[in-house]
């Protein structure tokens, strides 16, 4: 009987340590995937801390949350507590340090098909190749669906930053996060790239701008992500852009100037290059 009762004490202390060790502070270092801004300001964000591993989802607001951005390599602390989608962490207030920015971690495809029990993916980075979006429209809380060819659908949750405006256009590469909402499988949104990205990146090769642009480091000239970003809310975004190109310009990014290209690129192919550069404008949407 003694001997028992020692035991369940031992056992019931042996429990006790187990749990301060689980709910002890935990730092982590990766690249931030994707984030969700929700309603109340509070930011999920995806960080790859492993590539052979799922995500780790992480909350925070305020600074942390600014810091917390797609592409950042980032260090933080945080204790494991229950987020929006299962387990996530919290982090302490202050401690997300921002190292490297822009850095590139690659996605697995994924089908549509999966997302009916997407179990074995949950927390991966993934991208649903060739997909339409069903409505003209994202709704109010950012969300939207998006089809395959067989029409069979995914739920997409985005955030607050595309409520209400157009959904892209044609066919597109959706990335993100595979979340369980609900009793739904969805995708936390945090790409969408058109699928005839490297058609436009070897037409841009033959116009000359990939000598003086990337898009996604500034070079000569910036970013297409940063021009797109600076865009978003323009409505005549394109055609600004289109005249860029046929007249040059110098003065809005710094001092190196952009030569007018009007005689080397035909309109046509200036068009397509405008709503290309515009396609990064997600980049930033989807994390605001
Ligand atoms: C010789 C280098 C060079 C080439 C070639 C070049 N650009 Fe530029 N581009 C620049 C520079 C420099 C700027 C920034 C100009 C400024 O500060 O106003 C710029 C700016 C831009 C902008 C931003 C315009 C704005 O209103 O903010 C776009 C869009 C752009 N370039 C697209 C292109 C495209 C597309 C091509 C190929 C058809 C191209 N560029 C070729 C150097 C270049």
């Amino acid at each position: 009987m003694k001997t028992t009762k020692v035991k369940h004490l031992f056992n019931l202390v042996l429990l006790a340590s187990a749990f301060t060790v689980s709910a002890q502070e935990k730092s982590i270092s990766g690249i931030v995937t994707t984030r969700l801004v929700q309603a109340d300001g509070q930011t999920t964000a995806f960080v790859l801390v492993d590539p052979a591993k799922p995500t780790v989802a992480v909350m925070a607001t305020g600074d942390d949350a600014a810091a917390l951005f797609p592409r950042n390599q980032v260090k933080l602390t945080g204790t494991t507590g229950a987020g929006v989608f299962g387990s996530a962490l919290p982090v302490k207030t202050g401690s997300v340090a921002i190292g490297e920015t822009n850095q590139p971690f690659k996605s697995q495809p994924i089908t549509v098909a999966v997302f009916k029990d997407a179990t074995a993916q949950a927390g991966n980075y993934v991208q649903l190749t060739g997909v339409t979006f069903v409505a003209d429209k994202f709704d109010a809380s950012g969300s939207a669906q998006v089809k395959a060819e067989d029409g069979s659908t995914v739920g997409l949750i985005v955030g607050a930053g595309v409520a209400g405006r157009e959904t892209p256009k044609g066919v597109t590469d959706v990335f993100g996060v595979v979340v369980k909402s609900g009793s739904e499988w969805k995708l936390v949104a945090a790409r969408f790239l058109p699928v005839n990205r490297r058609e436009m990146q070897a037409l841009a090769a033959t116009a000359t701008c990939i000598s003086c642009h990337t898009p996604d480091t500034r070079l000569v000239g910036p970013s297409f992500r940063e021009v797109a970003a600076s865009y978003r809310n323009d409505p005549s975004a394109l055609e600004k852009l289109v005249t860029q190109m046929q007249n040059g310009g110098v003065g809005k990014w710094g001092q190196a100037p952009m030569p007018g290209l009007k005689a080397a690129v035909p309109l046509e192919n200036m068009n397509k290059l405008a709503a290309w550069v515009m396609s990064y404008q997600w980049d930033v949407l989807l994390a605001e």
